[in-house]
């Protein structure tokens, strides 16, 4: 017989929220039930799933077998504790908090309780397995160079991360914390050498460039730059060269690998639209949550491997000594 769908609620419809929904829908071992969120302009179009103005409504009021938070970073803490006590299993959005000390807190509310993943979604877009094989096959030769860069103007990113206050911080934990955990994963990082973190751009208190070097295992320092901007911006990459290939992923769009025979695309993503080019990460990354909890099978990022990326962010700020010379409270 086949097995019941679970019942899943989602926290936040908002960029990322209104996403995984996407997942849910197109995948046959779950259902959406219940959506939280406060923004009613939001939810209009989602038909006859129930919606709630808050997380706290939908916790005490709906039924559900599992729930996916993505809510503001600091939020998180709240609506995961309030799960972890009524035993509901949870896929929570990367960063896990918007501080070590309170991510701390999440994972402890759940360990030996309750199946908890952390949604380092870096680890499911199909154009970054791709790189992690090439890497992993030994593809490249010796490692000589690691790089990535992400820098996008305000046309691009979602603005709501400017609100310190929402988000915390600003770019380095927000879109850096990406980099550490994935560097971290592939080729293991030492240290944080170097990181200088700065509020240039914009006024809200967020940093919003940073400029990471850290100390990889295999001797190598790495390089990693990020940059929220006024202007109209794209440019992002992960780059790693080697004695014998070079390989290039454009996130959400291209993974290539180069050698002396040419160019060999080993992932190309259909949509050029940057919200679906998301969707097929996040709903490998649904697939593996529904493993965790009907099997309790570990997941491909565990909870240590969350906390360790956290754990970087943490170290960088500490680095870079970074305080806001300003903040404006955007309420
Ligand atoms: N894995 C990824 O690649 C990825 C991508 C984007 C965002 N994120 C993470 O997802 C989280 C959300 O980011 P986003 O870009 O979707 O933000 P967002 O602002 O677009 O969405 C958050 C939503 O939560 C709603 N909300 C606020 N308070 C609420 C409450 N008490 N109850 C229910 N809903 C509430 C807001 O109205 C908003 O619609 C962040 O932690 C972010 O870092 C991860």
């Amino acid at each position: 017989m086949a097995k019941a769908k679970l019942r899943v609620g989602i926290a936040g419809y908002g960029f990322i929220g209104s996403i995984h929904a996407r997942a849910v829908a197109s995948n046959d071992n779950v259902t959406l039930v219940a959506i939280a969120e406060p923004d009613r302009s939001k939810t209009e179009s989602v038909g006859r799933i129930n919606t709630f103005a808050s997380f706290e409504n939908l916790l005490d009021k709906k039924r559900i077998d599992a729930l996916i938070i993505a809510l503001p970073t600091a939020q998180h803490l709240e609506c995961a504790a309030g799960a972890a006590s009524r035993g509901i299993p949870v896929l929570l959005e990367k960063p896990m908090a918007t501080t070590l000390a309170d991510a701390h807190k999440i994972r402890d509310a759940f360990l030996g309780k309750t199946p908890l993943m952390v949604g380092m979604s870096g680890h499911y877009h199909p154009e970054f397995v791709g790189a992690a094989q090439v890497i992993r096959n030994g593809d490249l030769g010796r490692i000589l160079s690691v790089e990535e860069v992400f820098q996008f103007g305000s046309a691009a990113f979602p603005l709501q991360y400017l609100d310190r206050k929402n988000f915390g911080r600003g770019i380095t934990l927000t879109n850096g914390i990406h980099g550490l955990d994935r560097l971290d994963t592939l080729f293991g990082i030492d240290q944080v050498l170097d990181a200088i973190i700065m509020q240039r751009n914009f006024s809200t208190g967020a940093d919003d460039e940073s400029e990471l070097t850290v100390r990889l295992r295999n001797g190598l320092n790495a390089k990693l730059g990020y940059l929220w901007a006024s202007s109209d911006l794209f440019n992002a990459h992960f780059r790693v060269i080697g004695t014998d290939a070079s390989l290039e992923v454009l996130p959400f769009r291209c993974c290539t690998l180069r050698d002396s025979d040419g160019d060999h695309v080993i992932y190309r993503h259909s949509s050029s639209d940057f919200a679906s080019a998301h969707l097929p990460g996040i709903s490998a990354e649904l697939s593996d949550f529904i493993e965790l909890v009907r099997h309790e099978r570990e997941p491909r990022v565990t909870l240590v491997q969350a906390i360790r990326a956290q754990e970087l962010v943490e170290s960088a700020y500490e680095k870079s000594g970074f305080e806001p010379h300003s903040y404006t409270d955007p309420s």
